[in-house]
């Protein structure tokens, strides 16, 4: 068996961490062959909490686990750590927009991307989903110069996998049949859900989403808002942001940079954008890539129409101004 490699959870008194760490424990994300050593960070206050989830792993008894290292203190928490779940930080309440929590969070990435920089691996894969995630992603890398800028990324994937459900309930087809589904830019309702590569698995091969779904107004105008709006939708039902499925897509971005992409498939990350598809470069901006050997490719020469590129530009202004906006903070 494998060497047990090490993985830090921020933010892992908190609800996200809650279902994640089971994910990470159980081998979802590194591989069934894989052991952990979870390094389990939050902040002194919450050490009471963390003791009670450190108990409920040892109850868990699963083999995986080599080691459990609770901690409010980054140079034991981030220390030659593989992977970094950053989850860390505060959740949206009902009526705000996740960019509200940019001057309360975004401190956080930056103390967080420092002690990244100082203590962990050089070759650790970070995956941010503290909102707002891109953002805080990007000032994540900024303030780790000496970690590749290829190595964060911000998730994007609860939206791909909103995208997926909503694509196979309407088509009344299982959900793991639909793939390739992509989400464009920010982690916020400028995101677009794009159904226009999506693809179907049936009985005569794969056949794609939008030939399958036949009606454009849908697309547009139902299926794009309902994903957008998906996570107010979950903050209004349950008064508190979505966690189980959060941690879930955490896992799930996680397993493909660390896994890799099966052949043919894309997977949503929010990434260092190049300027591909138009999007301004140097923002962590969310485009369909392919993974191999633990690095990452956007997705080439996919066609984009207007009603996408219209978007893609709103999308990429926002996260513009908000990384103008983190960096003012930053500085203060
Ligand atoms: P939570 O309040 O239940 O838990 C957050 C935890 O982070 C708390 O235990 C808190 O003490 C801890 N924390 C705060 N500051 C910290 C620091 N400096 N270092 C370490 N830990 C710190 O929140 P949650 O529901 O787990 O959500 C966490 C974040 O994830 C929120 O910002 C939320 O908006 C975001 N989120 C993102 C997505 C996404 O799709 N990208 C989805 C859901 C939630
Ligand atoms: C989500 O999409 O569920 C999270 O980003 C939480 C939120 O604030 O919407």
């Amino acid at each position: 068996m494998a060497q047990p490699i090490k993985v830090v959870v921020t933010g892992a008194a908190g609800q996200i961490a809650y279902s994640l760490i089971y994910h990470i424990a159980h081998g979802d994300v590194f591989g069934a062959d894989q052991p952990v050593i979870l390094h389990l960070l939050d902040i002194p206050f919450m050490m009471g909490v963390l003791e009670g989830v450190v108990m409920e792993i040892q109850d868990l008894a699963l083999p995986l686990v080599r080691g459990v290292v609770p901690t409010a203190d980054v140079s034991v928490g981030f220390n030659d750590v593989d992977a970094a779940f950053m989850v860390g930080a505060m959740p949206r309440k009902q009526g705000m927009e996740r960019k509200d929590l940019l001057s309360a969070n975004v401190k956080i990435f930056k103390d967080q991307g420092q002690a990244l920089d100082k203590y962990a691996k050089k070759s650790v894969l970070v995956v941010v989903v503290g909102n707002p995630a891109n953002t805080n992603a990007y000032i994540c890398s900024k303030y780790a110069p000496s970690i590749p800028k290829s190595s964060f990324s911000a998730m994007t994937h609860l939206d791909q996998n909103r995208a997926q459900a909503l694509l196979a309930q309407r088509l009344g087809v299982p959900v793991g049949n639909v793939s390739n589904v992509i989400i464009w830019g920010n982690h916020s309702p400028t995101m677009l859900p794009d159904a226009t590569h999506a693809q179907v698995q049936t009985d005569a091969g794969l056949v794609p989403v939008p030939k399958l779904v036949n009606n454009d107004s849908w697309l547009k105008n139902e299926f794009v808002p309902t994903v957008q709006n998906r996570g107010a939708a979950v903050i209004a039902a349950r008064k508190m942001s979505s966690a189980m499925s959060a941690a879930k897509a955490a896992g799930d971005h996680m397993r493909a940079l660390w896994q890799g992409t099966p052949p043919g498939k894309f997977v949503s990350l929010g990434v260092i954008s190049d300027g591909s598809y138009g999007a301004p470069k140097d923002v962590m901006f969310s485009f369909p890539c392919t993974v191999k050997d633990r690095v990452w490719k956007i997705v080439p020469n996919l066609s984009i129409d207007d009603f996408a590129k219209s978007k893609l530009a709103v999308t990429g202004k926002e996260l513009s101004e908000e990384k103008e906006e983190a960096l003012s903070v930053c500085q203060d």
